[in-house]
């Protein structure tokens, strides 16, 4: 019996990457193994206006191509309720509500929001909805009384601020929601090609689309252990980017025996960097298999979105009948 609620959401902002897949949506995936749980995912596109409000053009394409990804990836609707916020009037309802009860400085000194104003400066973001990112995010997640968020390190101060938030609403207007947990996934750090954060504004990125020769040639340009210059320096595979990926995509046997190869300079860079990029072939192919699948067959996914949609929908349509008569309004 399902008695817990999973909750998650991913903005629509191109096609995934490597980074989104193994930061989160195999933690969404995984969790589709437990059946104490329903689970319910969506495409936060009005969270990709709060950055993204001046450059729209793509955004009906992106969350389209978004849940592709996601199902491609593994994602079953048949375990899994694929919705999108914007279809869900709702969530804005429970955000204007939210937004009475949430005092301004707990935004401001909301460390992701104070970063992100920092290192974002192409873009103004001295906006309202980007200051309110946050209310709109507790809204998603405690609309659908989520016990359960799936997230990836960066986003703990949000479900932080949302259990405040969930918490206030609770005392002023009674019991009304639970408070949720984040369930962090546990992954080794995949870095971009160029050994930054792996980004799609860093255009670093291996995308789960990418395939045959533009693949192989990513991983050729990957970034080493930059004290491994010559092909008989010992090399340290702790550090090394390519290495990371081998535990991922490699057997246990494999990285084991590279661990040692590379430390006693048995194996180059090249051959190394090559056999990466045959195990991640493998990996991909039955992905890109199901991707093709569902783009040469739009209308059943704009069916898994509707039915989504709907399931969605009726939740949050019940926990606003309790938020009205809570806030007597
Ligand atoms: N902020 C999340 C991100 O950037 C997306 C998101 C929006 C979300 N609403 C959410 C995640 C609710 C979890 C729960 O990835
Ligand atoms: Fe990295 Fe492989 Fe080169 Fe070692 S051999 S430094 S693990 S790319």
């Amino acid at each position: 019996m399902a008695t817990k609620r999973v909750l998650s959401g991913m903005r629509p902002t191109g096609r995934l990457h490597l980074g989104n897949l193994h930061g989160a949506l195999n933690n969404w995936i995984e969790l589709q193994g437990r059946d104490d749980c329903e689970r319910f995912y969506f495409v936060a596109d009005w969270h990709a206006l709060t950055s993204d409000y001046a450059e729209t053009g793509h955004l009906r394409e992106w969350s389209r191509q978004m849940v592709i990804d996601w199902l491609g990836a593994g994602l079953d609707p048949d375990k899994s309720t694929i919705f999108v916020q914007s279809a869900i009037k709702e969530h804005a309802e429970l955000f204007v509500l939210l937004s009475m009860i949430t005092p301004i400085a707990w935004l401001e000194r909301n460390p992701s929001y104070k970063e992100m104003k920092e290192e974002i400066t192409n873009k103004d973001l001295s906006t309202f909805g980007f200051l309110g990112y946050p209310v709109l995010q507790s809204a998603d997640i405690i609309i659908y009384k989520a016990n359960y968020v799936p997230v990836g390190v960066d986003q703990l101060p949000h479900i932080e601020l949302t259990r405040e938030i969930a918490r206030r609403f609770n005392h002023l207007y009674g019991d009304t929601f639970p408070i949720p947990e984040h369930i962090l996934t546990a992954f080794p750090k995949l870095l971009g090609i160029d050994g930054r954060k792996m980004s799609k504004s860093y255009g670093n990125s291996i995308y789960i689309g990418d395939s045959g020769e533009a693949l192989r040639q990513k991983i050729e340009e990957m970034f080493t252990d930059p004290q491994r210059v010559r092909r008989n320096d010992p090399g340290r595979p702790e550090l090394c980017n390519v290495y990371a990926f081998h535990k991922l995509y490699s057997t246990e046997a494999f990285v084991l025996e590279l661990k040692n190869s590379c430390e006693n300079a048995l194996i180059g860079c090249r051959e190394c960097k090559k056999r990466l990029s045959d195990a991640v072939c493998i990996a991909l192919a039955p992905i890109h298999e199901r991707i093709d699948h569902y783009n040469n067959n739009s209308s059943v996914v704009e069916e898994i979105i509707a039915v989504g949609n709907a399931q969605a929908k009726a939740i949050a349509q019940e926990t606003m009948e309790q938020v009205r008569a809570a806030v007597r309004i």
